[in-house]
């Protein structure tokens, strides 16, 4: 049965992340992020380069796979590589990557450092003999990106960027929604598109000692990172390429440093126009001083409307549907709410149960779930290994993605309207 409570539509949009009509995708364990093993599969050993943040994160993760066995880990960070020894404490530890890639038992290396070593230490791997996962924003400049992508072709080997969203269920699911014209018809299923990446933080990482500075507060430094569009941006960017399938034909934006004036020099607020084929357009928004809004990403269609997000901790998410003409079956089973005339149906994960609905509206929508985005991309990083098969998120797609994100921030930079020869995204 439908359930209707009136609410406005504004209010809808921009409070799906904690509307309480929920569908279970996925659950994950809250107070870790860590998630059951996954089904085994021939061995893989692997290195990781970089065993910060976001290193660790994935660690923590990858462990608990079955049959993945991390053999070494490296970086130049002290404190960074105890903590990463002490998630795999049969690994050798290495303050050099060249030597953790002289290993001949590692099938694969994670590159998870800042930006700017993205492309010296996946092409170091990939000349090594080496399969990579490669963190995104994958290079720091089209240049470089270019490089990775010939690496890749010469060496014979695979390189996935981690663009985790191409693994997930819930993008998986908006997507068809798209592709079969849920919210807008074929010739113009998608109209316009709003993504947002807005938090309350600084960006810093304390510092022991000011000769850490740059390696540990790279993030801040134009010389080192493309701040808020390579960081977060990218995600975003890469999400609306995929759903159209199509590349952006010009770009514009402002950006600004406004607030945390503390010697870095990345903008702490950013805008941007991101033009695509056929008029449609994406306007982009990400700033440091206020998380109203948090993260997310609006696909507007003439039937209706997606809205998308990830959220914190791992593995929570939610899809929102504005519904107009066309109502897929399980809309009718799912809990469901009008607003101002309209019946829009939001459906979160991280959550056990349905509020209100039908039992059989979880299994309609496809109850996959128990997994958060590590481990979704993980589990395909290491099939494409064990199978032969090219990852999902390949090296072109990080080159695109990095085509975009060095060109929006140029014409910011510029303060300029840049407009992108096709020929730019072609490798
Ligand atoms: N996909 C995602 O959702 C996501 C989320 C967070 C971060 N990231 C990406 O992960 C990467 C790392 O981010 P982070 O937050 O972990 O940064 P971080 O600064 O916390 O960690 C980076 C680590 O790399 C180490 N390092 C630097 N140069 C090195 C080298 N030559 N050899 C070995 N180690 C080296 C640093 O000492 C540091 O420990 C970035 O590219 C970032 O954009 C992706």
């Amino acid at each position: 049965m439908t359930q209707t409570g009136k609410i406005s539509r504004r209010s809808f949009i921009r409070n799906a992340g904690l509307a309480t009509a929920a569908i279970a995708i996925r659950a994950t364990n809250k107070s870790t992020g860590e998630e059951p093993a996954p089904e085994d599969g021939r061995p893989i050993n692997i290195g990781v380069i970089g065993t910060g943040s976001r290193g660790q994160t994935i660690m923590r993760n990858v462990v608990r796979m079955n049959n993945i066995n991390i053999l070494a880990v490296c970086d130049v960070y002290p404190e960074h590589l105890k903590m990463g020894q002490r998630m795999a404490r049969k690994a050798e530890a290495f303050d050099d990557y060249r030597k953790l890639l002289e290993m001949k038992d590692i099938e694969a290396v994670l590159v998870i450092t800042p930006q700017y070593q993205h492309a010296e230490i996946s092409i170091a791997a990939l000349d090594a003999g080496k399969h990579v996962f490669c963190e995104k924003c994958m290079a720091f400049s089209i240049e470089e990106a270019k490089n990775m992508v010939l690496a890749v072709r010469r060496t014979k080997k695979f390189l996935q960027v981690g663009h985790q969203r191409r693994y997930n269920p819930l993008y998986l699911k908006a997507l068809q929604h798209i592709q079969t014209e849920v919210i807008g018809p074929k010739e113009h299923p998608i109209t316009a598109i709003r993504c947002q990446w807005n938090t309350n933080s600084d960006w810093r990482s304390f510092v022991p000692d000011p000769k850490w500075e740059k390696l540990l507060n790279w993030r801040l430094y134009s010389d080192l990172s493309g701040g808020l569009m390579a960081e977060f941006g990218s995600h975003q960017v890469d999400v609306a390429d995929w759903f159209l399938g199509a590349h952006p034909v010009a770009v514009s934006g402002v950006g600004q440093l406004m607030f945390y004036k503390d010697g870095r020099d990345v903008w702490d607020h950013i805008n941007a126009l991101i033009e695509y084929p056929n008029g449609v357009t994406m306007n982009y928004t990400s700033v440091l001083t206020n998380g109203y809004d948090g993260v997310g990403e609006q696909f507007m269609g003439p039937y209706g409307t997606i809205s998308l997000s990830l959220g914190y901790p791992l593995g929570t998410g939610n899809l929102a549907f504005e519904i107009g003409k066309k109502q897929p079956v399980w809309v009718k089973l799912a809990h469901a709410q009008e607003v101002e005339g309209r019946t829009v149906v939001t459906l979160i994960t991280g959550k056990k149960y349905i509020a209100g609905a039908e039992k059989d509206a979880q299994e309609k929508i496809g109850a996959e779930g128990e997994k958060n985005d590590i481990v979704y991309e993980f589990e395909g990083f290491f099939k494409s290994l064990r199978e032969g098969t090219p990852p999902v998120a390949d090296v072109v797609v990080g080159y695109r993605d990095t085509v975009t994100v060095c060109k929006i921030n140029e014409a910011i930079a510029k303060q300029t309207r840049i407009v992108l020869d096709p020929a730019l995204y072609e490798v």
